[in-house]
């Protein structure tokens, strides 16, 4: 599929946060920890969303969906070995503390690497095997298995992982004895996941320096949870308000998860104002160039790069951009480059610090040099992130353009086309 898009439109108006994708998928494999009926409010209709269904589906579970409220239900686990998966996505290894934590046994399918980089799972692995489970590679999948069931183990993780943190908890909550995770990422997904494990009867405490600490349980029970409005989705749509000089209220966008980019947003010249439901995002001067580099939370996140590096096209003077989470994550930087930008990529560390990508020869800092008008032109949509920068750039062209392979997007933003014509852009789906 994909959408055509007229440019040039100042967009105004209001548009309303879904629940965060790297929430919710998380929550729906959480949801095996326990027999009993989860409701998840809040849960973004999205692609990422129905491919963890589907694992969970392959597991045993009775998912229905009323609107945005899913009740996810799994009185046993029918299946432990989750490989025959219509659609891939990074969420099936995450299945694997569970299905350990459970019934001692899981095999998923090899995730490979993708647009962002090869994305090793080594620390996930790790982990698990500190744990008790011993893990087999085989052709297409891994095979993992804990006849004794896991054990509560102390974890340094060697970077502040998200997905290592997860799948850590979650196989940890139903482990014998105290599992410490020591240099823990902390995302507001990740909080949130703990709290909604805290109200299933998971034993959860955070510690000082990135330590977790999980007193392991006998069981779990099922729950309500609302799911945290998805901090991607207000970055995109700031990034939009900005850079189309338009003025956009971004209804359920929470300040204590967009610190670091507002600050950012600020430097650059855009303006914002925290209101009690929402933040409003406009621009009333000329933007200006700024260094900056994406981190783990609460740095600036690499979700935020993309949109930005984008807005930095609109910036006077040049700004440097440097990604220090994934080594190959400037996929856009070509196709903007096509649209009028002037973007140079470069695989030594720009700005101020150097990062682990240092001398490795990976394409992960950008200059770039602004202000540059851009014109329309037909793009392929490759990377979830990188397709809000397309589309961004697209709406604020001159001129007609074409995005394809727009299931990216939807996969991460529900019914983004709807949502963003409400605001006045001129974007059209066709097949
Ligand atoms: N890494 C390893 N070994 C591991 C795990 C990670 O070397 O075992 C490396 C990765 O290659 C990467 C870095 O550690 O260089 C960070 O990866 P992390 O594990 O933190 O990321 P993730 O859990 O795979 C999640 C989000 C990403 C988001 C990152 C960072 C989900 C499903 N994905 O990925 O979101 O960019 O955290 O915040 O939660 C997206 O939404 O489009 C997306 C890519």
């Amino acid at each position: 599929m994909k959408f055509i898009v007229q440019g040039g439109k100042k967009l105004k108006g209001e548009i309303t946060l879904g629940g965060a994708k790297n929430a919710a998928t998380k929550m729906l494999v959480a949801s095996l920890l326990t027999s009993e009926p989860m409701v998840l409010r809040n849960t973004p209709n999205i692609g990422d969303v129905a491919i963890t269904q589907e694992l969970c589906e392959l597991v045993g579970s009775s998912i229905t969906r009323n609107k945005n409220i899913v009740t996810i239900h799994t009185p046993e686990i029918k299946n432990t070995r989750v490989i025959s998966l219509s659609r891939k996505n990074r969420i099936p290894v995450l299945a694997l503390g569970p299905l350990l934590a459970r019934t001692g046994e899981a095999e998923i399918p090899l995730l490979g690497g993708d647009k962002i980089g090869p994305r090793p799972i080594d620390m996930h692995l790790e982990a698990l095997k500190e744990m008790g489970a011993t893990i087999e590679k085989r052709e297409s999948s891994y095979y993992a298995h804990a006849k004794n069931g896991l054990r509560g183990v102390k974890i340094q993780l060697r970077y502040p992982s998200v997905g290592a943190t997860e799948n850590t908890i979650l196989a940890a909550t139903l482990a014998r004895g105290r599992t410490v995770i020591e240099n823990a990422a902390t995302e507001p997904e990740i909080i949130d996941l703990i709290k909604m494990l805290q109200n299933m009867g998971a034993i959860i405490e955070l510690g000082a320096n990135r330590a977790i600490y999980i007193d392991g349980v006998k069981t779990l029970r099922g729950v309500e949870h609302t799911i945290l409005p998805d901090r991607n989705e207000a970055a995109s749509f700031a990034c939009l308000a900005v850079a189309s000089r338009g003025d956009v209220f971004v209804r359920n966008a929470q300040q204590d998860h967009l610190i670091t980019f507002l600050n950012a947003l600020r430097k650059v010249g855009g303006e914002y104002k925290v209101e009690n439901t929402g933040i409003r995002f406009w621009k009333e001067k000329n933007l200006q160039s700024i260094e900056l580099e994406t981190d783990t939370h609460p740095g600036f996140m690499t979700d935020w790069q993309q949109p930005f590096a984008l807005l930095l096209t609109q910036a006077k003077g040049s700004s440097i951009l440097h990604e220090t989470v994934y080594e190959d994550r400037f996929g856009h930087v070509a196709d903007l480059n096509a649209m009028g930008a002037d973007i140079r990529v470069f695989s030594k560390c720009l700005g101020e610090i150097n990062c682990r990508f240092n001398g490795k020869n990976h394409g992960h800092s950008i200059l770039v040099n602004g202000p540059t008008a851009l014109r329309g032109t037909t793009l392929t949509i490759k990377d979830l992130r990188a397709g809000m920068a397309h589309l961004i750039a697209t709406l604020i062209a001159d001129g007609e353009s074409t995005i394809e392979n727009i299931e990216e997007l939807d996969r991460g933003y529900e019914n983004i086309d709807t949502r963003l014509q409400n605001l006045g852009a001129d974007i059209t789906r066709s097949i």
